[in-house]
Order: C-alpha cells, then sequence, then structure tokens
C-alpha cells in the first residue's frame, strides 16, 4: 500500500496576475477585463444589477477610458509587479517547490489586437520566473486566469467570437516559444466552467452586447471556442517543447444529493455531468451525449463541424488540474435558504461547518472529489486551489495568528495524504494563495488567502509591507516533511 506522499510531489502556492500584479498602466501593459470592475461596499453589493465579477455595459465604457473615477483594487493588487523579488524570496523561504502564477495577456499584447508583443511584459515574466529558479521553484503559468485587453472584449465581446481564438494563439504562442526552456507546466484555462455562471469573468462578455440569439448559446459559444483554441493551443506546444505538460482546470463542484430521494439523486447527476463536461471534452476530446440533450432543451444552437472534432480529438489534456474549496447540495425542487461558495451558492448543508463568507468546509469532500475524478478520467491530478478566505488580523507586534487557515489546510491536506493512499495520482497541490492579494469574487483585500500578510486595506491604504502568518511557518514544516508533520 502507498503509504504518503511521493518523493517528487510539488509543494506549492498560486496567485493571479490581476490580483497580485498591480502595476496595471506601467511596462506597456493595456488595461485588462478586470481592471475596470469596481469595489462596490457590502450594502451596495446586495442590489447590483450584476455579479461583483461582472460589468455593466455602462460601467464598461466608463471605467476602460483608463482615467475612471472610482475605487478598482484589481489595478492596485498586492503590488508583486514592484516586490517580486522580495516575494519570491519569502516563497524561497516558505520552501515552495511549485509556484503557480498566471501571465496577463495584456502586459504582453496590450491590445490584444496587434501583432507586435510587449518587450518590457515578456521581459517582467522572465524576470520572474528566474527568481523562481533561483530558489528551485517550478514555475507552473496559466495563460489565462479570468482577464483579457479590454479591446478584445470591446471589438469582438470577449469569446463569444471566433476570431477571439486567433488572437488567443498568437500570444499563446510567444509566451510558449518565450518560455520554453523556463516553464514546463502549463494550464491554458483557469476554471474554464465558470463562464457558465459569471460570462464576464470567464469569457468577457457583456451580457448587453451578445450578438448570439440568447445568453446560452453566447455562453456555450464562447466555451466552445476556449476548447479550440485550448487544442491548438495544447498542438502548437508539442511542437515546440515535447517536455511541456498541458492541462485543462476546472472549478469542481463537488456536490451531494439532498436526500435519497431518486429525483434529487438525479439532480446530483446532472449537476455533475454540466461540470464534468469541461473534463470529458478536455480529456476524453469530444462533446459528451448528455450536453447534445441540454443544448437541445435549453435553446442553445452553434455549429462543430467535423474539422474542429477532429482537433479536440487529437488534443487532449495531460493533466487534470481544478479548485477545491467546498462541497454542495442538489436538490431537485430547491427553494430553501443559501450558503456561498466559489461563485455558485447552494441550500447548506447540515454536517457542515462555514468560512466567514459563508462557504460550507469539508475535506472530505475534497478526498472523495479526487477519487471521483481520478476513477473517471485516469490521467493525473494536479490541485491547483485550496484555501481559507478569512479577515486576518495583524497585531502590533507584527504577528497574524491563523490558526483557522492551519486548520482548514491541515484538514485538506490529510484528506489528500488519504487520497493518495487510495490510489489517486496527484502530483502537486498549491495552496490558495502565496501572498495575499485581492478577492476575485468580491474586490476585497480584506478578503485573504495567504501564507504571507500584505499590509493594505479595500481602499488601498497602507504600507504594502509583507508579514508572515503563522500559517506560514506551518506550511514550510509540511513542505520540509513531505506531508509527513501536520
Ligand atoms: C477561484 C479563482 O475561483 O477562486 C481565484 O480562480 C479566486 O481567482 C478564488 O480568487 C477564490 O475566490 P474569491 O472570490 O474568494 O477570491
Amino acid at each position: 500500500m502507498i503509504t504518503g506522499f511521493p518523493n517528487d510531489f510539488l509543494w506549492g502556492a498560486a496567485t493571479a496576475a490581476n490580483q497580485v500584479e498591480g502595476g496595471y498602466n506601467e511596462g506597456g501593459k493595456g488595461l485588462s477585463s478586470f481592471d475596470v470592475v469596481p469595489y462596490y461596499e457590502p450594502e451596495i453589493r446586495k442590489n447590483l444589477k450584476v455579479l461583483t465579477t461582472d460589468v455593466t455595459e455602462e460601467d464598461f465604457r466608463k471605467n476602460k477610458t483608463g482615467g475612471a473615477e472610482g475605487n478598482f483594487p484589481k489595478r492596485r493588487g498586492s503590488d508583486f509587479y514592484h516586490q517580486y523579488k522580495e516575494d519570491i524570496q519569502l516563497f524561497g523561504e516558505l520552501g515552495l517547490n511549485v509556484y503557480r502564477l498566471s501571465i496577463s495577456w495584456a502586459r504582453i499584447f496590450p491590445d490584444g489586437l496587434s501583432d507586435e508583443p510587449n518587450k518590457e511584459g515578456l521581459e517582467f515574466y522572465k524576470n520572474v520566473f528566474s527568481e523562481c529558479r533561483k530558489y528551485g521553484m517550478e514555475p507552473l503559468v496559466t495563460m489565462s486566469h479570468y482577464e483579457m485587453p479590454v479591446d478584445i472584449v470591446d471589438q469582438l465581446n470577449g469569446w463569444e467570437s471566433k476570431e477571439t481564438i486567433h488572437h488567443f494563439v498568437r500570444y499563446a504562442n510567444v509566451i510558449l516559444n518565450e518560455y520554453k526552456n523556463d516553464v514546463t507546466y502549463w494550464i491554458i484555462f483557469n476554471e474554464l466552467n465558470m463562464t457558465v455562471f459569471s460570462p464576464y469573468t470567464g469569457a468577457g462578455i457583456l451580457q448587453e452586447r451578445i450578438v448570439s440569439e440568447n445568453i446560452e448559446t453566447a455562453k456555450y459559444k464562447a466555451i466552445h471556442h476556449q476548447f479550440l483554441a485550448a487544442a491548438k493551443v495544447t498542438s502548437i506546444a508539442r511542437t515546440i517543447n515535447p517536455k511541456f505538460k498541458i492541462g485543462c482546470m476546472i472549478a469542481r463542484l463537488e456536490n451531494y444529493a439532498a436526500t435519497c430521494r431518486p429525483e434529487d439523486q438525479f439532480t446530483a447527476l446532472q449537476d455533475d455531468q454540466l461540470n464534468c463536461f469541461f473534463l470529458d471534452v478536455s480529456v476524453r476530446g469530444k462533446y459528451p451525449g448528455y450536453m447534445t440533450r441540454y443544448f437541445a432543451e435549453h435553446d442553445i444552437e452553434f455549429e462543430i463541424t467535423e474539422e474542429e472534432k477532429r482537433l479536440l480529438a487529437s488534443n487532449t489534456s495531460d493533466f487534470i488540474s481544478f479548485s477545491f474549496y467546498n462541497t454542495y447540495v442538489a436538490k431537485y425542487d430547491d427553494t430553501g435558504t443559501r450558503v456561498s461558495g466559489n461563485l455558485v451558492d447552494s441550500e447548506p448543508n447540515p454536517y457542515l461547518k462555514t468560512t466567514e463568507w459563508n462557504w460550507p468546509i469539508d475535506p472530505l469532500g475534497f478526498r472523495i472529489t479526487l477519487n471521483r475524478l481520478y476513477d473517471k478520467y485516469q490521467v493525473p491530478l494536479f490541485v491547483a486551489e485550496n484555501g481559507l478566505g478569512a479577515n486576518d488580523i495583524l497585531e502590533e507586534s507584527g504577528y497574524v495568528h491563523d490558526t483557522y487557515r492551519i486548520d482548514y489546510l491541515r484538514e485538506h491536506v490529510a484528506a489528500m495524504k488519504e487520497a493518495v493512499k487510495d490510489g489517486v495520482e496527484i502530483f502537486g497541490y498549491t495552496v490558495w494563495t502565496a501572498i495575499d492579494l485581492v478577492s476575485c469574487g468580491t474586490n476585497e483585500m480584506s478578503k485573504r488567502y495567504g501564507f504571507i500578510y500584505v499590509d493594505a486595506d479595500n481602499y488601498g491604504n497602507g504600507s504594502y509591507k509583507r508579514f508572515k502568518k503563522d500559517s506560514f511557518s506551518w506550511y514550510q514544516k509540511v513542505i520540509k516533511s513531505n506531508g509527513e508533520i501536520l
């Protein structure tokens, strides 16, 4: 029997460019889609017409001029753009052997549409990778983590247009070539399934601008275009460096049927199919039969050509990566109170405690997910995100006592270890996040995930100095002992 983590297990932590970098208009970078999404006070948030991660047509137009009034925390991030050397040094001290980060498309192609890449942008990431190597850290790169140049939104309505494939493939081609000796592991799209729940976040779609028959068609067309782009990029990557490992990613929405009532069980099955659909296409290389029915029943129409089918079939992913934060409850006649989750909410599970942001905590659900995904797809798994968002307090002494985060991570790492013993092939785990950054869902700095505290608030006040939290030394020991000391 396997007794613990393999010796070459990749222990790490993650960030995303739009949430951590800042320097939104420096080094030749163009505005990206999240640079125009403002911070809304919690009271305003309750009555918003759109999700906090989406933006209205009116706000988009106003804010994309760059000089908009208001508070845009993602333009500041955590100031990684200026402090990356010190930050990566801290990641080295933490002992990470993998650092998952994303490249900002708008830093490489400022307007997304022109042919020439921005040299300063390319150089920035080259320097980041060389800092990683200095500390023996493998960079794992997400090509597109919820952002794109605003002009792609403006001119093409993001991924709704087929033309976006061309622009993305050009960008991917440049970074694959540029970093062919610096990076081995790539994830093409962050959480591809999120387009269904937040079309602006996942696909740069402004709902008032769709040209498709209906929003459902626009979303699934955009997803299809992303599948095609991923297949093209995978095929190019294999010619550039056969050692590249190319992964797909979903936000895993593991769910339990509310009861043993067959209707609840069937709802759980259907919810799971809608989540696994993204893996079916990415790993098995074809659209599953249940989606043909789903499309017909939801008036979703778009063309999939024979040539596209061949492209998908011959360029499947080497590994599955996913984020896991919580589990959900599936109920046939779902009308009750809700708990939150990663952009999706559900009925509460009476057996689970929740976080400050009302996300259920379910380490055993994590073990279930690892087993289920591996049983089904039989390809190596990489846990790209798992972590706890909390309102950490920086004490005057400079300490942050985040025992709740240690508890959360300890239980999840223990569950992952059990899954390894169950025979699941997992090659790495990156905690969300290495360092505090701006929350994706709420644009808050105060929803913190990091091992390192950043002294900044929701309005950009603060010194932006870094402080190690208690979880920093806890994770250091976990890595050093290869998951033996929890
Ligand atoms: C994942 C995203 O969905 O969830 C991250 O990939 C995000 O970008 C994370 O930050 C946590 O969500 P939130 O809304 O708490 O930041």
